[in-house]
């Protein structure tokens, strides 16, 4: 099959379904629409499913020859609690809510490469998954979709996935060996210490003062226990305590984010944040306790699937469209999950166009993608995931 030609043979199409999951966006774990059409589309081109995976996900599956490896490709599918301000025919309908995150392109790319393997079913050996999945915003619905068996049964060898990106123009892609987003851990601290009247600080723990000691003492932890050449990031994003002016507060809470590129360091840093948080508030007399939620792990491509894709892409896009990112990013992305288990890799697919000033960022209430996006997507998808069934 001549993947391009087809490609663009059904681009329109594709462009259709995207607008439409565009119009109705849903949120994290609420996905019941947006599976209900995606079912649509799988029936419409006999593709065999299974739904109500991690409740809102769907495994699509595309059996070629007997024989050869099994290979995924997964979309995420979920939008966010967003009102678009975007003035366009197929803004969304669902009261704030937005796919301000593009998981409708990806979803509309995937439902396009789930489709040119259906119809290339007897011209490759194999296997070929495409997982829609639920919740990439909020709880990790790949986490989910794992534990529920979606890699087994038949076992997946590599998977693929990848994420627009309008601050790069749409025809060009961004790819990375190795480390490539960050682990994430949500915490929250609590500092206890003693009130007083305003007036009579000597009978009290003030909790203010030990938080901005805390706060202070933590600033050492990136800049003096971790490698410079190794990246970390804390962020207390909140902080709240106290209750009236001439009062001293005993009690303080503050939130924020811990952010590693590896598990050595996920730990490490843990631990370095819970000693700073309990000794500098046992040395004015207070106590502090952390409570860590785990997030997501850090995302990790492997080098010879980056190899493929590589090869790939300089095919379909040119060398001069395919760059490599010289930093990993210390945002998160559930994919993560998968990579823990299976060789894979995760790529940027631009969806930019500075021309019509399209280059919001993602999460915000003006973000637009060019659609062209879904095309190459579609053809570069595709044609890694037939490398990688031959590899
Ligand atoms: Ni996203």
């Amino acid at each position: 099959m001549d993947i391009k030609k087809r490609a663009n043979e059904i681009f329109e199409e594709l462009v259709e379904i995207r607008r439409e999951l565009h119009m109705y966006p849903e949120l994290s774990e609420k996905e019941y629409e947006t599976v209900n059409r995606i079912c649509k589309y799988l029936d419409k081109w006999g593709i065999e499913y299974k739904r109500g995976i991690a409740d809102t996900g769907v495994v699509a599956i595309i059996r070629g020859q007997e024989g050869g490896r099994t290979v995924a490709a997964r979309a995420d599918i979920d939008a966010l609690p967003i009102i678009e301000l975007n003035d366009i025919p197929f803004k969304s309908r669902n009261k704030g809510i937005m796919h301000a995150c593009g998981h409708d392109i990806h979803t509309a790319i995937h439902l396009g490469v789930a489709r040119l393997f259906k119809e290339m079913e007897d011209k490759f050996k194999g296997n070929v998954k495409i997982f829609f999945q639920p919740a990439e915003e909020t709880v990790g619905g790949a986490k989910r979709m794992i534990e529920e068996g979606c890699l087994k049964d038949p076992d997946v060898d590599y998977i693929l996935s990848l994420h627009v990106m309008p601050n790069l123009e749409v025809g060009n892609i961004e790819i990375k060996y190795g480390k490539l987003n960050a682990a994430t851990n949500e915490f929250n601290i609590k500092i206890k210490g003693k009130s007083s009247h305003a007036a009579y600080p000597e009978e009290s723990v003030d909790a203010i003062v030990v938080a901005g000691y805390i706060i202070t003492a933590l600033q050492t932890l990136v800049s003096r226990n971790i490698s410079p050449l190794n990246s970390v990031v804390l962020t207390l994003g909140q902080i709240r305590g106290g209750t009236k002016n001439n009062v001293i507060t005993g009690e303080v809470n503050m939130s924020g984010t811990l952010r590693t590129l590896d598990e050595e360091t996920r730990e490490f840093a843990k631990r370095r944040l819970v000693e700073i948080v309990e000794n500098t508030a046992k040395a004015y007399g207070a106590s502090a306790s952390v409570e860590f939620e785990e997030g997501y792990p850090a995302l990790i491509n492997d080098d010879e699937v980056v190899d493929v894709l590589k090869e790939a892409a300089e095919e379909v896009l040119g060398l001069d469209k395919v760059h490599f990112k010289e930093f990993p990013s210390m945002g998160a992305d559930d994919f993560s999950y998968f990579l823990q288990r299976v060789k894979g890799a995760y790529y940027n697919l631009g969806c930019g166009n500075k021309e019509k000033a399209w280059t919001q960022p993602l999460h915000s209430s003006s973000f637009m993608a060019d659609e062209e996006a879904i095309k190459i997507g579609l053809i570069l998808q595709t044609q890694t995931l037939l490398k990688l069934l031959e590899k």
